[in-house]
């Protein structure tokens, strides 16, 4: 599918996006350019040829070293906050489900996240049901032992998954 994966333009129509989930097209329609002008999320959308084939947030986070697993936390200083990059929200609109765009999002997520210059050594993502946290697992994501709806992917070992 020939797909765009470009920065929000507030230009652009969302009026109709529909991805099953009420709250997340809601939070798209009405009010994600808002958190793009307050600086609180980046919001990159997937387009199709007519049409808006899903979306997703970026924002910088931080993630409480007692709840990293010990074997990771060892590797890492002991701050009490670790910085980290919050997927905030992702969505693919339902007539374009089932087709990978949701694995080309988390991607792209990754390679942005990897990009940036500001520091951040996991991405990280508050799943909104047990369907969307069985997805980012499937995508290697792991749960917090203490926030099992919060999941987290090392930005190291996405670099490995994406370098040839
Ligand atoms: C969850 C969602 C983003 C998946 O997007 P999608 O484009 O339909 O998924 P894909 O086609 O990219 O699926 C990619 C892979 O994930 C797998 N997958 C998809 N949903 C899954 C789930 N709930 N549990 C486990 N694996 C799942 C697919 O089998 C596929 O596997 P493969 O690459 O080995 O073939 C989409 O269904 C959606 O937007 N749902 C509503 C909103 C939502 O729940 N968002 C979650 C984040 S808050």
């Amino acid at each position: 599918m020939n797909l765009r994966i470009v920065a929000l333009d507030e230009r652009l129509d969302r009026s109709g996006f529909a991805c099953g989930e009420e709250a997340l097209d809601r939070y798209f329609r009405e009010r994600v350019s808002q958190d793009v002008k307050r600086r609180v999320a980046s919001c990159f959308v997937a387009l199709g040829k007519t049409a808006v084939a899903g979306f997703y947030t970026l924002a910088c986070a931080g993630i409480p070293v007692v709840d990293l697993p010990e074997a990771l936390a060892r590797r890492l200083p002991r701050y009490p906050t670790l910085p980290a990059i919050r997927i905030g929200r992702l969505a693919v609109a339902l007539a374009f489900q089932g087709q990978g765009i949701g694995g080309v999002l988390l991607v792209d997520a990754m390679r942005r996240a990897l990009r940036t210059e500001v520091a951040g050594f996991t991405l990280v993502v508050d799943a909104k049901s047990e369907r969307a946290a069985s997805f980012y697992e499937h995508h290697g994501f792991m749960r917090l032992a203490s926030r099992p709806g919060t999941l987290f992917l090392p930005l190291a070992t996405a670099q490995k998954a994406l370098t040839p």
